[in-house]
């Protein structure tokens, strides 16, 4: 269940930090990049499918918690334009997984309070598949007390391309403001924190507009090994920094 309805910075969980004096400052939206699923099942003699399915519960954990700590936007790269060149079969368990996670977690999230957002153009994928995603966005459209925001068939570019045609097509001055306005997260803002794990140093096409002034945390930590101690010290690396935005004061 997440802890959606409290302030929940004061409390200690086990030995776990002390977030309490961090009041105010927890990051409003964190994004993350799951690696490192394949490898972990590699590791365990397991088929990539077994560490997709420990991913996908994983994603149920980590949210959670990321709740419990006070963050109020959670995204989430679950699949991206480029993951098309997958094997089919990879590809067929990838969709599956998806489904049944969504078809779980409407009613987890709606019980919460958590609103359900998509980033990407989902046309592309199988019917059942579109239709399930869209009742969890209908659903919990109006939640209030969070968003988690998923990637899906997304990348960063062409949703550049696509907001800068949105901008010229209705007329608008080309500003940083009016692109903005035309991402997909233009209701949620821009993520203070993303975090990759698995050890891969890069970006890989996500939010690269929205990245202008996140703070990055990497770790070889593979997803579905990242669990809530591995989180909190993302957060507390995080909290650690200073933020200049290319001044000379913290913010
Ligand atoms: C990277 O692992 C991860 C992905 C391709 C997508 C992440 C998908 C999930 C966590 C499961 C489903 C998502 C949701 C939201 C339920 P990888 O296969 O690239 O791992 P590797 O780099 O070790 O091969």
């Amino acid at each position: 269940m997440f802890n959606l309805g409290r302030k929940n910075t004061k409390k200690v969980r086990g030995n776990a930090p002390d977030f309490s004096s961090y009041e105010g400052k927890i990051p409003h939206h964190v994004a993350i990049i799951m690696d490192g699923n394949g490898r972990w099942a590699n590791l365990k003699g397991q088929p990539r499918s077994f560490g997709h399915k420990a991913g996908a519960e994983n994603v149920t954990r980590i949210t959670k918690h990321a709740f419990y700590r006070g963050v109020k936007v959670v995204s989430l790269y679950a699949f991206s334009s480029e993951n098309w060149s997958r094997p089919q079969e990879e590809i067929k368990g990838l969709f599956a997984l998806l489904k049944d996670f969504f078809a779980k977690y409407i009613d987890q999230v709606t019980k919460e309070d958590v609103k359900i957002m998509v980033s990407g153009d989902i046309t592309a994928f199988p019917n059942d598949l579109i239709s399930i995603i869209k009742t969890a966005v209908s659903q919990t459209s109006l939640c209030k007390n969070g968003v988690v925001n998923i990637a899906l068939n997304y990348g960063g570019r062409q949703e550049i391309v696509n907001a800068v045609n949105q901008v010229v097509l209705e007329g608008l001055p080309i500003t940083e403001d009016n692109i903005s306005a035309k991402l997909y997260t233009s209701e949620i803002g821009d993520p203070e924190l993303i975090i990759r794990t698995s050890g891969e140093l890069r970006l890989s096409n996500f939010m690269l507009f929205q990245s202008a002034y996140s703070e990055f945390y990497f770790t070889d930590v593979l997803w579905p090994d990242f669990d809530e101690i591995e989180f909190d010290k993302a957060l507390l690396d995080y909290l650690g920094r200073k933020r200049r935005f290319g001044g000379i004061n913290e913010e």
